[in-house]
């Protein structure tokens, strides 16, 4: 049999094969609910222009909630042969109202069709990931006000550089989340356009009112030039593209979380609930949520680059090729929802083990610096001869096997007679964080300021969208 939708010019059926490489439905049912809205905003629309006459509208509308209501409730059929979920619902449309079903078509292409309903889809998931941002980020801050005055060790190279606050590392994150936050919210903006009514490729001679459907599905505005708007697929890219950065955020704190909770850091322990034991090793407990959590990127970036590729060749307009993009899309951005869940959760129930981390934060000379900036401070010193007597004072501190503040100031004037008793004010790592008081320096004061500015702006945030959304 040929198909129903499209069949009119074929004498045989499809291969089993073409079926097979053809069909999206498998996939593309996720759009049910877009594409429902999208047709009953058209024929509205239609209607709304006489083009179809009202009744005809209003039964085509309504034949599309009982759809809605089928599928929602796992009573609706999918059939591979109806390739897709825009004529699947088609066709179930059809049955349940008869021949004024084929009136919805009118004036539109599965061409727009599609891309409108990826479309939204794109904006509903990108605004559901804005609230799991702003989720992360508050944790985040909260546990940074929390932990402001707990120091650990600043890495750089991985070896002990200079003491941090636990806070201020927590903070650089919320800088980071904040800007994949903001990134989302530009890619949303900018691909608020519908592509409605630009048919398959060159628009269409009804005249249809494009301002309409725009404006009943949430746009800010019809796309300008019909053949970008079927044939481009940038919106999703730029969706992808802006996961791709935020699970390689992601990706480092976990990667951290894995590094703090070995046993050789100790830094923090995770609750059981974000944990799983060993079949073999009873004592094991293991970072598995972070560990996946870093895994996710690789299929993120797998999505970004599959886009990248499938689009790179294709000439305008429409190509199938184009189908392709959905399971990417499907993939990427559902799991970046759950990476952002799992990390806030950890980060959330996290234990800090403040002994383990100042410990660490006071070895490997990590205040060195400080006592190089204390020679040039105090003596006078240009820095790059203070930098050469610290290493001195550190070859010695080796040698003893002292920390920095142990060693006796009758070693530290035999390196260079001017030091005095004051030096040691500079030499303890919280006296060192303490110092730290620079713009965006690690400094406990620097970091609560911080933390509490987020927490308030997020406070406002939530109370803005609170109004807005009673209004
Ligand atoms: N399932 C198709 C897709 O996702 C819908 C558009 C089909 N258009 C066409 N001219 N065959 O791309």
């Amino acid at each position: 049999m040929s198909n129903r939708m499209w069949g009119g010019r074929f004498a045989e059926g499809p291969d089993a094969i073409m079926e097979e490489i053809n069909a999206s439905i498998d996939y593309d049912r996720k759009l049910y609910r877009q594409d429902i809205a999208g047709s009953q905003a058209h024929v509205r629309m239609l209607a709304a222009c006489d083009i179809v006459a009202a009744e005809d509208a209003e039964t085509i509308a309504h034949g599309l909630d009982t759809i809605r209501s089928e599928i929602e409730a796992g009573e609706f059929t999918f059939s591979r042969a109806l390739e897709d979920i825009h004529m699947n619902i088609e066709a179930r449309l059809a049955e349940l109202i008869g021949p004024a079903a084929g009136r919805l078509h009118t004036a539109r292409s599965r061409n727009d069709q599609v891309a409108t309903d990826f479309r939204m889809w794109v904006r509903d998931t990108l605004d559901a990931l804005d609230g799991q941002f702003t989720d992360l980020i508050r944790v985040l801050s909260e546990r940074a006000l929390e932990h402001a005055g707990t120091v650990m060790p600043g890495f750089t190279h991985l070896q002990s550089a200079q003491p941090v606050t636990f806070g201020h590392h927590l903070m650089a994150y919320v800088e980071m989340f904040a800007r994949d936050r903001s990134r989302m919210r530009d890619a949303r903006a900018r691909m608020n356009e519908c592509p409605l009514g630009s048919a398959a490729l060159a628009g269409t001679s009804f005249p249809i009112d494009r301002e309409m459907t725009a404006a009943a599905l949430g746009f800010d505005r019809p796309t300008a030039n019909s053949l970008d708007a079927v044939s481009d697929r940038d919106f999703v890219l730029e969706a992808v593209s802006a996961a791709a950065i935020a699970s390689m955020h992601l990706s480092r704190l976990a990667e951290e979380i894995v590094i703090w909770c070995s046993a050789q850091f100790g830094f923090v322990t995770l609750s059981d609930r974000f944990s799983t034991g060993s079949s073999i090793m009873p004592q094991k407990k293991n970072p598995d949520a972070a560990e996946l959590v870093r895994a996710k990127t690789g299929r993120i970036y797998g999505a970004q680059t599959a886009l990248l590729v499938m689009m790179k060749g294709l000439p305008l307009a429409y190509s199938k090729d184009m189908q392709e993009d959905k399971e990417q899309a499907f993939d990427a951005l559902p799991n970046l929802s759950l990476a952002l869940a799992a990390m806030t959760g950890m980060i959330g129930d996290l234990t800090v083990n403040q002994k383990a981390m100042k410990q660490a934060a006071g070895s490997g000379y990590s205040t060195a610096t400080d006592l190089a900036d204390w020679l040039v401070r105090v003596l006078g010193m240009p820095f790059r001869d203070a930098h050469h007597v610290t290493g001195r004072v550190v070859a010695l501190a080796v040698q003893k096997n002292l920390t920095l503040h142990r060693l006796p100031l009758a070693d530290l004037q035999a390196i260079e007679p001017r030091i005095t008793e004051d030096v040691f004010s500079v030499l303890s790592v919280d006296k060192s964080v303490r110092s730290r008081v620079s713009l965006g320096g690690t400094a406990p004061a620097n970091v609560r300021k911080q933390a509490r500015k987020w927490l308030k702006a997020l406070e406002r945030e939530a109370a803005r969208e609170g109004r807005s959304a009673t209004a």
